[in-house]
């Protein structure tokens, strides 16, 4: 029989420092994540020193809380897989160190990983990946519908050609004078009004690429005319305004993808992936499609943590990919690299 593969996982690479060790690829022994949410929320986003320095105080704690949590010890851990990149330099190199000084110490097989291949694989702790897939990830710092043909084989169809989905709802949260991060504050008012204000979408025909500053353009806009005019405008009423315009270009373009490419399963990710509207709305565009399997990772695992590092790191892993103790954090890792 052959023997469990444990892999390690470390994530740093913005405001949550967490570490997980994943059984397999696939069953999570231990997820613990230590949000820095209240630090930053004064600020009204994320202060990468700020950052850096709570996760050089967490880092060591939430390994070993990890691992003991987990039931397993250093010699059985077969990689140790730490996410490289892209997010915060200051903060990326924490938790690339981190993992290094424990590979080093105890001589396991180090492996960096894409921020974003961890969303995507994030799918796996809940269903096996059937090829071709297509992940539509939606998270703070990305939006792009990437095509999978194989494990680790990702093509980028789409992107955003300015603000990412998660940017774009922290933005407009932050006109309304909602908390930092603004995406679940939006969501929540969202589901408390109506969608009466008409607000631009953009299509970007013949492309899988989004834009979303023009939304956000058009929100802050909508809200200073009102304003200059005397008027009142319902923030529930813009919030759901805001998000059915959002909604409407993902699930559209995910469609037209899956046509396109005849993808077997649609795996969502990224922070944003936690919309109770955006999930609910895919949902139902795919319940007419019994062809194709619609994945939706649970709360815990859209949001930035490291079981899905480790998910992801499996796979790396098993194909003998192997980083040295030259790796280093960086800003501009290419996931199709
Ligand atoms: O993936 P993530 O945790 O971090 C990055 O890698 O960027 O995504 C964070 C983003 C934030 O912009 C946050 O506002 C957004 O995800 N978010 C949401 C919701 N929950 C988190 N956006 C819309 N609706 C939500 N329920
Ligand atoms: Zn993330």
């Amino acid at each position: 029989m052959k023997k469990d593969q444990i892999i390690l996982g470390i994530e740093t690479s913005c405001d949550e420092t967490a570490a997980s060790v994943v059984k397999n690829g696939t069953e999570i022994l231990s997820n613990v994540v230590a949000s820095q949410i209240e630090s930053h929320k004064r600020f009204g986003g994320v202060v990468p020193e700020i950052a850096s320095r709570h996760h050089v105080e967490q880092i060591t704690l939430v390994i070993e809380e990890a691992i003991e949590q987990a039931g397993v010890q250093y010699g059985d851990i077969d990689g140790i897989a730490v996410t490289e990149g892209p997010g915060l330099v200051g903060a990326l190199l924490i938790g690339v160190n981190a993992a290094k000084a424990v590979a080093f110490a105890h001589n396991i097989p180090l492996i960096g990983v894409h921020h974003i291949a961890g969303h995507i694989y994030a799918n796996r702790l809940i269903k096996e990946m059937v090829f071709p897939a297509l992940s539509l990830v939606v998270s703070g710092g990305h939006t792009e519908l990437v095509l999978l043909e194989a494990h680790g084989k990702f093509r980028v169809i789409g992107e955003t050609r300015d603000d990412a989905a998660g940017e774009a709802y922290d933005k407009v949260a932050r006109t309304l004078n909602l908390p930092y991060p603004g995406g679940p504050h939006i969501d929540r008012l969202a589901h408390e009004g109506q969608p009466t204000i008409r607000l631009p979408r953009a299509w970007l025909e013949g492309s899988y690429d989004f834009s979303f500053s023009g939304l956000k353009s058009a929100v802050i806009n909508t809200l200073h005319n009102a304003e200059q005019r005397g008027e009142e405008i319902e923030p529930a009423n813009l919030a759901a305004s805001f998000q059915q315009s959002v909604i409407e270009v993902l699930v559209k373009k995910t469609l037209q993808a899956t046509a396109e490419y005849n993808v077997k399963q649609v795996l969502l990710a990224g922070g944003v992936a936690a919309n109770k509207g955006l999930r609910a709305a895919l949902s139902e565009a795919f319940a007419d499609l019994p062809n194709v399997e619609l994945v939706i990772p649970p709360l815990n695992l859209c949001t930035d943590n490291a079981a899905m590092i480790a998910a992801a790191g499996s796979v790396l892993y098993e194909r003998g990919k192997r980083s040295n103790l030259a790796l280093n954090g960086n800003p501009g890792l290419d996931i199709e690299a």
